[in-house]
């Protein structure tokens, strides 16, 4: 199996890429079993929260290169791949990547594409495509700059070169960096942490900050303030806050 999916307790699940002698190198099975995963999460209403990691040296190292060295332009277009892309940018729930070892091309950009990313201290990230004599193609170019910015973006996309995870928490491109050994651990953790919140208000949270980010800032102030309004009519907000006066745990139903 090129992908190994699992639903844990705690409404989470795990989805592990497992090519570690091509270094995970992302072909077109590996990429349609990871969108059929999390089109299946995406409808589970007992899951909440995907860890998708890859293995312990590495995450992925980006798009399968003797799968793709010979194909022509339409050839690529034919093969569809932004439709696999376009089924992780429409996950509504959250997405955590624990990355191990390499993280390069569409590697990186897989980890991008999650809400979270957990990185091992030897961990490396990077958009080696330029010296294969391509460019990112699965939103390198947009989201690493969203991210980091023009002129880290620009030195990492034009010269190649890899940077390590302690370079990347510090330019904003992972969210926290623990030891290699804890990387899966502490996803896990985080995936339930988040599993037991509110749904819908994890959902709303996801949805403006995503696409917020593309708005003009009045509009997306309005659509912050719509979202928080319309949590009211939730169940959990009234047992959130009810729970909180009460000094007891709250229980969410996602209603
Ligand atoms: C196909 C790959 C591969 C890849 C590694 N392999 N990366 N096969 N596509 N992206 C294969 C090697 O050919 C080799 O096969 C085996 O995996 C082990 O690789 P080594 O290089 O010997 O391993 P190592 O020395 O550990 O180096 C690891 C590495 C290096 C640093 C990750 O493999 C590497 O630089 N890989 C290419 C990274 C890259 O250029 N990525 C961008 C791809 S383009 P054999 O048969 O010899 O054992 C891209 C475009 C994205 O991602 C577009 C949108 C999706």
């Amino acid at each position: 199996m090129e992908t190994l999916y699992e639903r844990l307790d705690g409404g989470i699940a795990l989805l592990r890429i497992n090519r570690p002698e091509a270094r995970n190198a992302l072909n077109m099975a590996v990429r349609e079993q990871i969108a059929a995963h999390v089109a299946a999460m995406t409808h589970d209403a007992e899951l909440h929260c995907l860890v998708i990691a890859g293995t312990p040296k590495v995450f992925a190292a980006g798009a399968d290169i003797k799968a793709m060295a010979d194909a022509g332009a339409s050839e690529m277009m034919l093969r569809g791949s932004d439709a696999i892309w376009q089924v992780l940018r429409d996950c509504p729930k959250p997405l955590i990547a624990a990355v191990n070892g390499w993280a390069l091309g569409g590697g990186c950009e897989l980890a991008m594409h999650a809400d979270i990313i957990i990185a091992g201290d030897g961990a490396r990230f990077g958009q080696p495509e330029i010296k294969v004599g391509i460019m990112p193609g699965a939103g390198g170019t947009q989201r690493l700059t969203r991210s980091v910015g023009k002129f880290k973006t620009m030195k990492m996309l034009l010269s190649g070169e890899p940077i390590s995870a302690i370079e990347a928490e510090r330019m904003g491109l992972v969210s926290e960096v623990v030891p290699d050994d804890e990387v899966l651990d502490r996803a896990l953790a985080l995936a339930r942490a988040i599993a037991a919140m509110p749904p819908i208000a994890a959902r709303r949270i996801k949805q403006l900050v995503l696409t917020g980010a593309d708005m003009p800032l009045g509009a997306a102030l309005a659509m912050e303030r719509t979202a928080f309004e319309l949590l009211f009519d939730t169940q959990d907000q009234k047992e959130g806050m009810r729970a909180f006066i009460e000094k007891r745990a709250p229980r969410f139903v996602g209603r």
